[in-house]
């Protein structure tokens, strides 16, 4: 997969490709990630990619042009499978769209700043808008990289133990049941008998009830 990221702060997304599993998944050649700085693409001589909007509302807004070059760029290159816009009024992201993502071979992410961007951007360069939550971050390169995670770790080879993707929480539309390790007692503290039973069935069975009553507990509206 490549992903490619559209952005006016390409130091901010330096950090989170480069550790644990997404970085192994760039060095054995699973994903190739680029951080493009929008303001390459601007024709202002100071670089400016936003402008103040029409009808005198309040902030500013990023302006079509430099995105719609940049788009324009990157789309004579390779097809993308989707052009996505964070916005905190996109879908709101979950596991399902997460899998979904993960098949594809190209994605365009372009990271939304400022008070917005031009309508026109919206209604014609971008395929999917997508939120990670009902709350309003400083900029979209962080619901970037919250997406970018999510969705290598799930791509085949990723993860050394294919079943541990498989398993995570929601990959089922359940919570995951708890994990320990050593020491199988801490202060008082055990750890639950049959795991320590080697009854591999009953386990898996246990696990499964365990996970159930998580998401009773914990988020019954997933059911
Ligand atoms: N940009 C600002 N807030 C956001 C959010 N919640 N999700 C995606 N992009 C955003």
């Amino acid at each position: 997969m490549r992903i490619d990221i559209l952005t006016v702060l390409p130091d901010l997304l330096q950090s989170p490709f480069n550790h644990s599993i997404v970085k192994r998944a760039k060095d054995k050649g699973i994903v190739e990630i680029y951080v493009h700085d929008l303001r390459d693409f601007s024709d202002d001589k100071h670089r400016r990619v936003d402008d103040e909007p029409f009808g005198g509302v309040a902030g500013m807004v990023m302006r079509i042009e430099p995105i719609d070059k940049a788009i324009s760029f990157l789309k004579s290159q390779r097809t993308y499978d989707e052009i996505i816009y964070t916005s905190p009024d996109g879908q709101r992201f979950n596991q399902k769209i997460a899998n979904t993502l993960s098949c594809a071979q190209n994605l365009l992410i372009l990271c939304g700043h400022y008070k917005g961007i031009d309508h026109r951007v919206r209604e014609s360069l971008i395929t999917k808008e997508i939120s990670i939550g009902d709350y309003v971050l400083t900029g979209g390169e962080l619901a970037a990289a919250v997406m970018v995670d999510a969705v290598v770790r799930l791509i085949p080879g990723s993860i050394s133990d294919e079943t541990s993707a498989l398993t995570d929480s929601f990959q089922d539309n359940l919570l995951a049941p708890p994990v320990y390790t050593r020491p199988a007692e801490y202060k008082g503290m055990k750890v639950p008998e049959i795991l320590l039973s080697g009854h591999q069935a009953k386990i898996e069975a246990w696990l499964h009830d365990q996970a159930i009553k998580r998401t009773q507990d914990l988020r019954p509206d997933l059911f």
